[in-house]
């Protein structure tokens, strides 16, 4: 029996009450569906600043009702100090998601990135020390290994960081380190490696790659690539993260005041991915044959990626279930969905105009 199995039947003996911020977002409602699944009860906070009531519908009709009746949904923002006393109330785990992500973003809007992910941190982890939960697990990231050249990543050697949402992301772990001085408040940080998976928003300008020319290619839209298509990166499916997050959570005090890679540790070129996201529609008999169309390489974008992930097997028993491969064929179905649901919703609006 895996580590993960064992503490997934340990929860489901005796469960526990968990706090998902960010819970609207993609990987809050993979955890919040997750945590559901395993009969615990848990509370969201979200001010849908990027998250969406539709994630938490999908979630709805995945649970079962008595488990659905575990959820309560604080609609709030993090950075107000009392919301986040409120959500804390009463909680064992936290497993704080809300952030604004992207580097383009931050690039566009520092501001806006550094008062959520670094005054709403700062605001959760303030509270949480202070309503003495079991465990505080945050969503760090790889972009803080910057223009640190090894590959792979380990957790040890960091670099400059390349974007302020890379900064924020910095500035999470050592206040995470001064809490655990200072407090004796010990987290736990995942450094998360382009996680992908189903519930990822593909619209916007600051959507992700593989939502993004998933959708592009349903649609038959034109793939853009910025750079030369050889930029690599250690893509991640969700139900790995979800894993991490709950072994991080319940792990004992000697793994904590740590941060943890979180990824398969695998390395795929945005050409190869281009490749793989095609076969995996063809699969679905979804066929998208025109080539991708390069553009100039982004600023703030670090060139590879790639994740040692010895830490988090060897002090969290986490074994990455899902390579991108076997990801991507999970996920894609749940695109293709969302794209007929779209078109006849589309189709239903026309109909009624005429
Ligand atoms: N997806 C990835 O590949 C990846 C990689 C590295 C790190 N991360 C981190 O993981 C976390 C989750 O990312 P995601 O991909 O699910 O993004 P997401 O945008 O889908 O989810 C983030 C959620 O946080 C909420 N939120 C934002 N600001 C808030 C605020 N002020 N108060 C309350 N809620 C707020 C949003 O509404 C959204 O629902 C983030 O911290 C992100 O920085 C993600």
């Amino acid at each position: 029996m895996t580590k993960f199995a064992q503490v997934q039947q340990q929860l489901t003996e005796q469960p526990k009450v968990w706090l998902v911020t960010g819970v609207a977002g993609f990987i809050g409602s993979n955890l919040l569906e997750a945590l559901l699944e395993l009969n615990q009860t848990v509370i969201g906070l979200d001010n849908f600043a990027t998250g969406y009531q539709h994630n938490l519908d999908e979630v709805q009709h995945q649970v079962s009702q008595e488990q659905w009746q575990r959820f309560t949904f604080i609609n709030g923002d993090i950075t107000d100090f009392a919301t986040c006393k409120t959500a804390v109330h009463g909680v064992d785990y936290v497993l704080h998601q809300a952030a604004l992500g992207s580097v383009p973003r931050s690039i566009a809007d520092p501001l806006t990135t550094n008062s959520t992910n670094i005054s709403g941190f700062l605001n959760m982890l303030m509270a949480s020390a202070s309503a003495n939960v079991k465990s505080f697990t945050y969503a760090a990231s790889s972009s803080t290994y910057g223009d640190h050249p090894a590959l792979p990543k380990v957790e040890q050697h960091i670099g400059a960081p390349l974007s302020p949402y890379a900064v924020t992301k910095y500035v999470n772990e050592l206040y995470a380190q001064v809490f655990a001085r200072t407090y004796n408040f010990n987290c736990i940080g995942l450094r998360y490696f382009n996680v992908f998976g189903q519930r990822q928003d593909p619209n916007g300008a600051y959507a992700a790659v593989i939502p993004k020319w998933t959708d592009a290619m349903i649609h038959n839209n034109e793939v853009f690539i910025y750079g030369d298509g050889e930029t690599s990166r250690d893509f991640c499916y969700i139900s790995n993260t979800i894993q991490m997050n709950i072994l991080a959570a319940v792990a004992p005090d000697t793994a904590k005041n740590e941060v943890y890679n979180v990824a398969v540790g695998d390395r795929t070129s945005l050409n190869e991915l281009f490749s793989a996201i095609q076969q995996a529609l063809a699969q679905n008999n979804v066929e998208y044959n025109t080539p991708a169309v390069y553009k100039d390489f982004r600023v703030g974008d670090v060139r590879h990626s790639q994740a040692d992930i010895t830490k988090a097997k060897t002090k969290l028993g986490y074994q990455p279930k899902y390579t991108v491969l076997q990801g991507l064929a999970l996920a894609m179905p749940w695109y293709i969905e969302q794209t007929s649901k779209q078109t006849s919703k589309q189709t239903s609006k026309q109909t009624s105009k005429c």
